[in-house]
C-alpha cells in the first residue's frame, strides 16, 4: 500500500504519525499549507498540530492558497495558535477574532502571496505542509483536489510535510499542471494561449530530501456550502443570461461567450447552472474554483473545458467526479493559483468574471470584503485578479440582506475593493446595470433604475438628486453619503432615522 503511493522507495522510511509531523511545527514559524476554497488541505497535520497547541502553546504564521475545510481555521483559532493568517478564509470563529483584533489578517488578491514572497517582500514559510494523493518514482508530490499556492510554498521552504489522501484515487495524477513563473524581472511569458493548455509538469517537483515527513490520512474535504437557487438567485441568472443572449446577437460575443469565471457561493452557482438551459455551447471555463455547476455543464454536453485551481462540491457531486475521474480528466485541469489567477492570462483570454459583492454604491464601486466598511467577511480572495482584467467584470448581489433591513445599493460604499474603473455589469434580482461607456452621473440612473429595490429607490432618487443639484463629476454629499450605514450601526436598519 504504502509503496504505491510512495514510488520513490528511499521515501517510506520518511513516514510518520500526524503527531510526530506536527512536532516539526514550531512556535513562530510560517507554516504555508494546502488548501483553496475548502478543496485539498492538508487535514491530519494541522488537527494534531491543534491537539498539541492545547498542551504546548505555540503562535504561528499560517498561509494557505484560500479557505480551508474540516473547521482547521476555527481550531487553530480556538487553541490560540495563529498569530497571522493570509490570504483569505471564510471561518465564523476566525472572523471574530480576525475583527476583534486577535489575529492579523492579510487580504490580499490570491495572484500576488506567493509573488510577494518570490520577491521577499513578505515572509516565505519555514515549513511547508501539502495534501498529495501520491509520490512519484522522482520524489514529486501529486496534489488533490486543489493546487493553490502549495507549488510555491514547497520551492520556497525548508523543510516539506506531505499528507498523502488515501481516500481520493491516484488516478488524479494526471490532472494538474503545475507551472511556476520564472524571478522577476527576467521572465519570459507565460505561454498559456487558451485555457486547455498544458505548460508545465502533472506533480510539484521537489529536491526528496527536503521532505521531513510523509503522514496518511483518511480525512475528506468539507463537502461545498453553496445552497439551492431560490427565486432571488435564480432572477439575477436570468437577467445576466439574458443579458449575454443579447450581447451574442449584437455580435459582441460569440454564442461560445469568452472564457467564464464564476466566483464561489451560491449565486455564482445559480448563474452558471443557469447556463445548462441557455443556448450557448462548446462552453469553457478559466477560474479559480469548480463548483457542481461545472460539472452539470460538463454532463449536459454544454461546456467543452475547465480550468481553474480547486474543485469544491458537494458530497453527492464529490463522488460522481472523484469516484470516476478518468470520464473527467481530459475536460479539466487544476493550476497553481498564480496561474489561474494571472491578471495577464486574464486579460488576455477575454474572461467573463463574475463575482458577488456584499454592496455596491450609485457610481458602481463594489465592496465584497468589510460589512459596514469595519468588520472583515472573508477577504477580496480572486475578485480584483480578475474583475480588473477581464472584458467583462460582472458583480452580482441580491438587493437587500438582513431580511430587507440592509440595502445592497447605497449611496457609497463603506469600503472599496473594486473601483468603479473594474465595473461593468451590476445584477440584483430587481434587474441589471450596464455601466460601460457610462459617465458616473449616467452610471447613477442606471444602477438606481435597474438595481436597486423598491423600498430604498426613492430615498436613492432623493439622495442622488440633491448631490447632483450640488455639482461635481461625481456628485456626492459628504455629510449624508454614509449616513445609511450610520443608521445600520446605531438603529440596525438603514432608513431608520430613530
Ligand atoms: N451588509 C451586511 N451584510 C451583508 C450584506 C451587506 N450589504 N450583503 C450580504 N450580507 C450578508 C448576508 O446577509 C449573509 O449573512 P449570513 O451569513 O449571516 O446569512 C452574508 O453576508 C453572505 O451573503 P450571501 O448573500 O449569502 O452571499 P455569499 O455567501 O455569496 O457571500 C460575499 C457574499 C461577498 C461575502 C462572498 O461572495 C465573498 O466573500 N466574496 C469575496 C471573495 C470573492 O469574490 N472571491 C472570488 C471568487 S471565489
Amino acid at each position: 500500500m504504502n509503496s504505491d503511493r510512495i514510488r520513490l522507495p528511499s521515501l517510506l522510511e520518511k513516514v510518520k504519525s500526524a503527531d510526530e509531523a506536527a512536532a516539526l511545527i514550531k512556535d513562530g514559524m510560517t507554516v504555508g499549507m494546502s488548501g483553496f476554497t475548502r478543496a485539498g488541505e492538508a487535514k491530519a497535520v494541522p488537527l494534531a498540530l491543534v491537539e498539541r497547541a492545547k498542551k504546548d502553546p505555540l503562535k504561528i504564521t499560517l498561509v494557505t492558497g484560500a479557505s480551508l475545510g474540516n473547521d482547521i481555521d476555527k481550531k487553530l483559532t480556538e487553541v490560540g495558535a495563529l498569530a497571522r493568517r493570509l490570504p483569505f478564509q471564510v471561518d465564523n470563529t476566525l472572523r471574530k477574532a480576525i475583527n476583534d483584533g486577535q489575529v492579523m489578517f492579510i487580504d490580499q488578491h490570491l495572484s500576488e502571496t506567493v509573488e510577494q514572497m518570490r520577491a521577499n517582500q513578505i515572509a516565505r514559510p519555514d515549513i511547508a505542509v501539502v495534501e498529495a494523493v501520491s509520490i512519484t518514482e522522482k520524489g514529486y508530490i501529486v496534489p488533490t483536489t486543489s493546487v493553490g499556492n502549495s507549488a510555491n510554498f514547497v520551492q520556497f521552504a525548508k523543510q516539506v510535510i506531505v499528507e498523502i489522501n488515501t481516500t481520493l484515487s491516484p488516478e488524479l495524477e494526471g490532472l494538474h499542471d503545475i507551472y511556476l513563473p520564472e524571478e522577476r524581472p527576467n521572465r519570459t511569458p507565460v505561454n498559456l494561449l487558451k485555457p486547455d493548455d498544458r505548460i508545465g509538469t502533472t506533480a510539484i517537483e521537489v529536491d526528496p530530501s527536503k521532505i521531513v515527513a510523509i503522514v496518511f490520512s483518511d480525512l475528506s474535504d468539507s463537502p461545498s456550502n453553496a445552497l439551492p437557487a431560490d427565486s432571488e438567485t435564480q432572477a439575477i441568472a436570468d437577467h445576466l443570461i439574458e443579458f449575454l443572449k443579447q450581447e451574442v446577437d449584437a455580435g459582441r460575443l460569440p454564442n461560445s461567450l469568452r472564457p467564464l469565471q464564476v466566483g464561489i457561493g451560491t449565486i455564482a452557482n445559480a448563474v452558471t447552472s443557469g447556463l445548462v438551459k441557455s443556448p450557448f455551447t462548446d462552453l469553457v471555463q478559466y477560474s479559480e474554483v469548480l463548483q457542481d455547476s461545472t460539472f452539470e455543464l460538463l454532463d449536459a454536453g454544454k461546456l467543452k473545458f475547465a480550468s481553474a485551481s480547486s474543485i469544491t462540491v458537494s458530497a453527492p457531486c464529490a463522488e460522481r467526479v472523484f469516484g470516476n475521474i478518468a470520464k473527467y480528466k481530459d475536460k479539466l485541469v487544476l493550476r497553481p493559483q498564480e496561474i489561474s489567477n494571472l491578471p495577464e492570462i486574464v486579460r488576455r483570454l477575454g474572461t467573463i468574471s463574475i463575482n458577488t459583492a456584499l454592496e455596491f454604491d450609485i457610481y458602481g464601486n463594489v465592496n465584497s470584503t468589510h460589512v459596514n466598511g469595519s468588520k472583515m467577511m472573508n477577504g477580496i480572495g480572486g475578485s480584483g485578479d480578475f474583475a480588473r482584467n477581464a472584458q467583462l467584470a460582472v458583480f452580482v448581489t441580491k438587493s437587500t440582506a438582513k431580511g430587507g433591513a440592509i440595502s445592497s445599493v447605497v449611496p457609497m460604499v463603506s469600503h472599496v475593493d473594486h473601483t468603479g474603473h473594474d465595473t461593468d455589469i451590476l445584477v440584483t434580482e430587481i434587474g441589471l446595470a450596464d455601466l460601460r461607456g457610462l459617465a458616473p452621473r449616467e452610471r447613477a440612473r442606471a444602477i438606481i433604475d435597474n438595481c436597486v429595490h423598491p423600498d430604498y429607490r426613492s430615498a436613492l432618487n432623493d439622495y442622488f438628486e440633491r448631490a447632483c443639484a450640488k455639482g461635481g463629476q461625481t456628485p456626492h454629499i459628504l455629510r449624508e453619503a454614509l449616513e445609511w450605514h450610520i443608521n445600520l450601526e446605531e438603529r440596525g436598519n438603514m432608513l431608520s432615522k430613530g
